[in-house]
């Protein structure tokens, strides 16, 4: 039995939550209900506290509530229904002002949200770029349906049936209950961000990665029960903050750093992830001092550069690899192309899979952030993940769980 909170916010379809609260219970959850002040001009509290047995949370304080993040601590899974236009907007900005988005701010669980509006609002490029945003988090957005809208007009924006609502929430509860045991007692290395080569002490030879890929990684594989150590390439602190308590990070600068610390940390791993962007070369000798230039010489420097390791390769041709290593191969140039390459990695780098990622194409409105292909360690596609990092990367770490668990049979 898990802990269902419905969050109600104010619209006409608010009728229909009813419904959605007991397919809840009669599935054996446990449900509390969230409503927003302006959702009881349409379903009251005494249908709420006659359904539920328990108060309806709408006061963020008082009300005896002995803390305001107490629904969203117990929460196994959080269900917005139905959620309005502007609900979806406060949930997409972070607002924590009325118990439905302060809920869902506060919480870790899953989160499904059902939109219903009229159409116009729905379409609107503010109300697509919200909800775009929702999913880009991981919140699961289920598209409203078609057909006649509370305003008397027809079109899309109408809440698909209640039942079938709570039937998508609670496989979504499923899934990530399954999805958060996958990798228990198993220890994950995820290398992220991009080496900087040293010049001088002021300069480097670096990248643009940002390690975002990495620590959704990270993040995922720790939500699904690993235990989690990163090693970070210059990556920013804000985006180290984000990762989930327990996991472990080295902060390294360059190519070698990374590299002794790589080999450290995976002796005893049950699976590498190479997302870091390294650098394949560095500056022979960094210089001790800033270099100048000389007034009187119109000349530049020369600077030698000399190859790096390839981390990747060294591991996964080692005897002491760990039993799964993944590497990331970014690529230009068209399918063909860019497939060719990957396979030639796979095979070359010793690597179990090799995540290929197509680099440098625009990204225009309604586009996915990422896409990323598989390759086994004969070049041959074994999966396919589509959508923001986090969804990427929770695909990844599923891919990882069942290769590990084959290999226990
Ligand atoms: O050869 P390429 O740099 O495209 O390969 C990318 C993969 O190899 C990534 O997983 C990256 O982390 C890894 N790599 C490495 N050591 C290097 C260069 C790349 O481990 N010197």
């Amino acid at each position: 039995m898990a802990t269902v909170v419905v969050g109600v916010t104010g619209g006409v379809a608010a009728f229909k939550a009813p419904i959605v609260v007991r397919e809840c219970q009669r599935a054996g959850h446990d449900v509390y209900v969230a409503a927003t002040r302006a959702s009881l001009e349409f379903v009251g509290r005494s249908t709420w506290e006659g359904i539920t047995s328990r108060p309806v949370a709408v006061e963020i304080a008082g009300e005896g509530r002995a803390e305001h993040v107490e629904l969203a601590r117990i929460a196994d899974l959080i269900i917005v229904v139905p959620a309005t236009a502007n609900s979806l907007a406060r949930l997409a900005a972070g607002f924590a002002d009325d118990m439905v988005s302060l809920t869902v701010l506060a919480s870790h669980a899953p989160v499904v949200v059902a939109p219903a509006m009229h159409s116009n609002m729905w379409l609107a490029p503010a109300t697509q770029a919200n909800v775009r945003t929702l999913r880009e988090r991981g919140i699961h957005v289920i598209d409203p349906s078609s057909g006649a809208l509370g305003s008397g007009d027809s079109g899309i924006g109408r809440l698909p049936d209640p039942e079938e609502i709570a039937h998508q929430a609670l496989e979504v509860l499923s899934a990530y209950e399954q999805a958060s045991h996958a990798l228990a007692g198993r220890t994950v290395v995820v290398t992220a961000g991009g080496t900087r080569e040293p010049i001088d002490p002021v300069r480097f030879l670096g990248n643009q990665s940002s390690g975002r890929q990495g620590l959704a990684i990270a993040s995922a594989a720790a939500r699904a029960g690993a235990a989690v150590r990163v090693i970070a390439a210059n990556i920013e602190s804000a985006l180290l903050a984000g990762l989930p308590s327990g996991v472990q990070v080295t902060r390294v600068g360059n190519a070698l750093q990374m590299r002794e610390a790589t080999v450290n940390q995976v002796a005893d791993a049950d699976a590498l992830v190479m997302t870091a962007a390294v650098a394949d070369f560095r500056p022979e000798a960094a210089s001790q001092s800033k270099i100048k230039k000389d007034p009187t010489n119109e000349e530049a420097p020369t600077i030698r550069l000399v190859r790096n390791p390839d981390i990747l390769a060294e591991i996964g041709h080692s005897k002491k690899r760990p039993p799964l290593v993944i590497g990331f191969a970014a690529e230009t140039g068209t399918d063909e192309e860019i497939l060719a390459y990957g396979a030639d990695k796979a095979t070359r780098k010793g690597a179990d899979f090799i995540c290929l990622n197509r680099v440098g194409e625009s990204v225009g409105f309604g586009d996915v952030s990422n896409d990323i292909h598989i390759l086994d360690a004969n070049g041959h596609i074994v999966g396919r993940y589509v959508g923001s990092k986090d969804e990427v990367a929770a695909g990844l770490v599923g891919h990882m769980a069942s290769f590990l668990d084959n290999l226990k049979r």
